[in-house]
């Protein structure tokens, strides 16, 4: 039987008359009658007892004359102990003002007259056992709903409980990985400087020539709009670009194409297929192996390893394509007039080597990098070591370690990070010399301060 079922229970009826007979008569009528458990009592104070003994009782049916204590009295005192039961006063025709006072005292279900009709009464004390069972039950389920909604109530608590833990949980894990996510970012920076460094050092003959492409594809990249992530890749492609010369015999990379036979021309070439070879087993420098694959392509198609054209050709291969270009022209022309001339010699190289749509953002940049050197003129030189570093001083030419490593770009503001990178790095591999920085004003002002 479920919880919800009304449980098929005898009934208490209890019968209270100072006359025998009638309670037998009454006993005699009612036992017959399927769960009815029926109990008998002469007298209104014999009754209470029973009454305390079975507070249960569901039908009371009660005389009203009897010595001692009217039906109406006991009914009245009944009602305290067993306020559930369903009463009903067995009175006279000349009892009616008995019965009135009863009803209107309360707690009077019916009043019956003597002598009764069996069936009549029958059905009165069926009504009033109905009536007894529908409170019971009413109450039974009262109190199910309550124990329910207690129930939910806790089980709500211990939920809301249990997410909040586990937001929290989630939160520290969130916080956890994005920690480590960030460290896992900037070690990726720090292996792609040690390859670019790599690089450098292979390369005696092009020092910085990495980092200088590097640095012009920054500004133009910021000047086209791209996105941080793109604008990342290509910057970190530029630095990788030429990654694939090592391995290549460096007589070949002495000379210059034109001065190659056509066995070293071939070999030179697969340098942009080594570079991506060689960094496409990281996933996420897939994209930058597509760039420096394609960093020899030309617009017109004619280019290596793939004759790609136009804007079949990734957009950062295009990018360090004029980057490339641009910096070798720069090494032909006396550093005085070394811009102009360089960005002069370029003009008939976009449209058929490069990108015609990049040259406004690949000149105005390289001015712009310019620009921020030769603000020179308004301040002061002067030779430090790394322990008289301090922000703001700039650097005048390009700092290798003692065995060569290029280790910051001319032009670079010293930070606290490159401050303490570069003194790291002299207790590793000293430099020769000391360091040639350029203190603008305000710098200059506070040092002397
Ligand atoms: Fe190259």
């Amino acid at each position: 039987m479920s919880e919800n079922q009304t449980p098929q229970a005898d009934i208490k009826i209890l019968l209270v008359d100072d006359e025998v007979n009638i309670t037998r008569a009454l006993l005699r009528l009612f036992n017959d009658v399927e769960h009815y458990q029926v109990l008998t009592a002469n007298s209104g104070q014999d009754a209470l007892l029973l009454l305390r003994e079975n507070q249960d009782c569901g039908v009371i049916i009660s005389d009203q004359r009897m010595p001692g204590m009217s039906g109406v009295e006991f009914l009245r005192q009944a009602r305290d102990l067993s306020p559930e039961a369903v009463r009903m006063l067995l009175t006279g025709y000349a009892d009616i003002e008995a019965s009135i006072a009863a009803i209107n005292r309360g707690g009077i279900f019916r009043y019956l007259t003597k002598p009764w009709d069996d069936d009549a009464l029958l059905q009165a004390v069926a009504e009033a056992a109905a009536n007894f069972t529908l409170i019971q039950e009413n109450k039974r389920l009262n109190a199910l709903v309550r124990k329910q909604k207690e129930e939910l109530e806790e089980w709500n608590k211990r939920l809301k409980q249990r997410v909040l833990d586990q937001t929290s949980q989630i939160r520290a894990k969130s916080d956890e990985l994005a920690e480590s996510n960030s460290r896992l970012k900037e070690s990726f920076s720090a292996i792609i400087e040690a390859l670019a460094g790599l690089i450098e050092l292979h390369h005696k003959r092009a020092p910085g020539h990495s980092r200088n492409i590097s640095e012009l594809l920054k500004v133009m990249a910021r000047r086209l709009k791209l996105d941080d992530l793109q604008q990342k890749k290509i910057i970190s492609a530029g630095l990788l670009h030429d990654i694939g010369k090592i391995g290549i015999n460096d007589r070949i990379l002495g000379k210059s194409v034109a001065d190659m036979t056509p066995q070293e021309y071939k070999e030179y070439k697969t340098h942009v297929i080594r570079g991506q070879a060689a960094i496409d087993r990281v996933p996420e420098l897939r994209d930058i192996g597509e760039m420096v694959r394609h960093h020899h392509e030309r617009f017109d198609g004619k280019g290596f390893p793939d004759g790609l054209k136009g804007e079949a050709i990734p957009l950062g291969s295009r990018m360090i394509c004029a980057a490339n270009l641009f910096e070798h022209k720069l090494l032909k022309y006396p550093q005085s007039e070394a811009l102009d001339e360089a960005l002069a010699d370029l003009k008939g190289e976009w449209g058929p080597v490069l990108d015609p749509a990049l040259r406004t953002a690949l000149e105005e940049g390289a001015r712009e990098i310019y620009a921020s050197l030769n603000l020179v003129s308004e301040v002061s030189e002067k030779m430090v070591s790394p322990k008289e570093l301090k922000p703001g001083m700039q650097l005048k030419t390009d700092l290798y370690s003692g065995t060569g490593v290029l280790l910051l770009k001319k032009g670079s503001v010293f930070d606290e990070n490159s401050i303490d990178a570069t003194r790291r790095c002299f207790k590793i591999d000293p430099f020769e010399r000391d360091i040639c920085v350029i203190i603008r004003k305000e710098s200059a002002d506070e040092e002397s301060a």
